[in-house]
């Protein structure tokens, strides 16, 4: 079982490599500056074994109705709307396969529930990576666009989001 806590400025962040260059380049330089002088993203990091193992980086944004397809517009007024942009998840490579990106995913819905009773939140968005596309879709994220064709033709990443309202609280 893995914890799940925001990053703090002591933490070794630069042993950690998913295989992604551009993620862990972004999480050994940058995570660090966003959060603690920038205030422009948070990153909460999976602990396991007493090393992370895992990161999510978390900001808010908005979008509008225009946005969304028909179905998910609802009664949302046409203004900008307030969201959590899941905007980076990354796992160690050697730690794949353990649920951690679903914990990580998990901690992410807790914290939009949160963001919605305290300033307002519809729903999570993702640009999802062409890779990761699938592991999204398990957990309900939909492309904010019908996509059709084959794969090859899917521009990427894939935007996507996940109504506040499809994220059973827990
Ligand atoms: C995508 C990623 C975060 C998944 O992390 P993980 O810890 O290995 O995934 P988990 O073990 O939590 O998987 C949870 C479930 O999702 C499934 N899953 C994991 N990765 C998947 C993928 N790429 N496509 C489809 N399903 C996937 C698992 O099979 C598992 O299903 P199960 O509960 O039925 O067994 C990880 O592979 C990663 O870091 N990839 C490289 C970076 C990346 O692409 N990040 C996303 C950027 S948008």
């Amino acid at each position: 079982m893995v914890e799940i806590r925001l990053l703090r400025p002591d933490d070794r962040r630069d042993s950690f490599a998913s295989g992604d260059v551009e993620l862990d380049r972004f999480f050994h330089k940058f995570a660090g500056q966003n959060q603690f002088r920038l205030h422009i993203g948070s990153t909460y990091v999976a602990i396991g074994a007493d090393e992370i193992v895992g990161f999510v980086t978390l900001s808010a944004t908005s979008i509008t109705i225009d946005d969304l397809p028909e179905a998910s517009r609802k009664r949302l007024p046409n203004y900008p709307l307030p969201a959590l942009r899941l905007a980076r998840l990354a796992v160690a490579q050697s730690a794949r396969g353990q649920s951690i990106g679903k914990s990580l995913l998990r901690a992410t819905f807790a914290i939009a529930h949160e963001m919605a009773d305290r300033t307002g939140c519809v729903t999570v968005v993702v640009d999802a990576k062409e890779n990761a596309i699938g592991f999204y879709e398990k957990y309900g994220f939909e492309p904010f666009e019908i996509i059709t064709g084959r794969l090859a033709d899917r521009p990427s990443p894939v935007p996507m989001f996940l109504p506040l309202g499809s994220i059973p609280r827990e």
